[in-house]
């Protein structure tokens, strides 16, 4: 995958109509509608400030949760408008279609300098067909098309995909970070290179672990994934979360990291509960847990082995928290990954969803050198994937 593309920098937008891809699917409060956190419009806003001031005009759009081709009032874009246009502090004109009448004349109409949203892409179910007919319609409003929706990168859509097409592509600063910092550590990365993996399941490592492999100086696993590998040495994990049909996969990749002599940590003891809640007592162990116990944490010996690891590293990405970190009894694993990473001097990559929230809400965010903006966009990255939203733009 050839992550050297072109960015807004190489090429002209003064003056011209630009179609931003944006992401911004912002979380929102259920009962209110409010946005509870609007990190990823923020992150848009160094290339909008940009091609804002190299007199482009900026058509920006975005999906919003899942509608599936249908128009719900509860996942419209005004929201993000509202709070796009406070950030900016300019006017962001809204258009309440995507392609239709009232988007075609505000594009039609707009001035270099001045900005728009469309509405929300997926209210056209053409949006994830990636259908050419609406790839058109959206390039048709204007001249350059900038991709910077880095969570979007793993979807070939019409807005993240399709539209390359017809406009000539190129990516805006978000994307153009993720791409150099993640593609730098996965093709040429200062070593030792640790991957730190967790999260509830093996199955969604799969091929983050084959790929990691093949680049990694050690392998870390924590977090739920941790036990079925502790089972497939032969250990007893109790009630703990086992993925009984990976068992035999976990095998093969303890094989093969030996054979390539990559460094494969596992927990060698545990923090476990007797039951999966909030207010469990926490019960150390030692390697086995016990039949009526399932493990939450990765214990102390174990994080003491892991921050270790880190501390020499010269990259390291990480994927998945150590454990049940939203409890916190069962947070600590995770926490000292954070600050062993913190404190590591390596060059840091936490990849997006769970283990960007711990790191923010543990107060770690902004000691990393990089927080990838993409949850499946990043694992994808991670899995050596060919990313449609980043194969269609411009080479370098
Ligand atoms: C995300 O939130 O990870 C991206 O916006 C992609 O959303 P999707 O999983 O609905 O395509």
């Amino acid at each position: 995958m050839n992550y050297n593309k072109k960015t807004v920098k190489d090429i002209d937008v003064a003056g011209k109509k630009v179609l931003l891809r944006c992401d911004f699917n912002v979380p929102q409060d259920k009962a209110t509608g409010a946005i509870t956190d609007d990190k990823r419009i923020r992150a848009a806003l160094p290339t909008i400030q940009y091609l804002l001031e190299q007199n482009a005009a900026v058509i920006a759009c975005s999906h919003l949760g899942k509608p599936k081709g249908e128009w719900k009032e509860s996942l419209t874009l005004a929201p993000v408008a509202k709070r796009l246009s406070e950030l900016l502090g300019k006017d962001v004109i809204f258009a309440k279609d995507i392609v239709g009448e009232d988007a075609k004349a505000k594009a039609a109409a707009l001035q270099p300098g001045q900005i728009m949203l469309l509405e929300n892409l997926r209210f056209d179910k053409r949006e994830e067909k990636n259908d050419p007919e609406f790839a058109k319609e959206l390039a048709s409003m204007a001249e350059v098309y900038v991709s910077d929706a880095f969570g979007t990168v793993h979807r070939a859509h019409a807005s993240t995909a399709g539209v390359a097409a017809y406009l000539p592509a190129v990516s805006g600063f978000l994307i153009g970070k993720e791409l150099e910092i993640m593609g730098k550590a996965l093709e040429d990365p200062a070593r030792p290179f640790v991957a730190v993996l967790g999260g509830a399941k093996v199955s969604d490592k799969i091929n983050v672990i084959n790929n990691l492999l093949e680049k990694a100086d050690t392998i870390i696993i924590g977090g739920g994934m941790a036990y079925t590998f502790k089972k497939a040495q032969g250990h007893t994990i109790g009630k703990s979360l086992l993925e009984e049909d990976k068992l035999d996969y976990a095998k093969e990749m303890m094989a093969k990291a030996e054979a390539k002599g990559v460094k494969f940590l596992l927990p060698t003891d545990h923090l476990c509960a007797a039951e999966f809640s909030k207010d469990a007592a926490p019960v150390a162990t030692g390697e086995d847990i016990p039949d009526d116990l399932m493990g939450m944490d990765i214990g102390s010996k174990t994080t003491e082995a892991f921050s270790a690891a880190v501390k020499g590293a010269g990259t390291v990405v990480w994927n998945g928290p150590m454990g049940v970190f939203e409890f916190p009894a069962f947070a600590e694993g995770t926490k000292a990954m954070a600050k062993a990473l913190a404190e590591s001097g390596a060059v840091t990559i936490v990849g997006g969803g769970d283990s960007a929230a711990a790191v923010e809400q543990l107060g770690f965010g902004d000691k990393m050198t990089h927080i990838s903006t993409g949850g499946g966009a990043s694992l994808e990255f991670l899995e050596g994937k060919e990313l449609p939203g980043v194969a269609c733009l411009l080479d370098k």
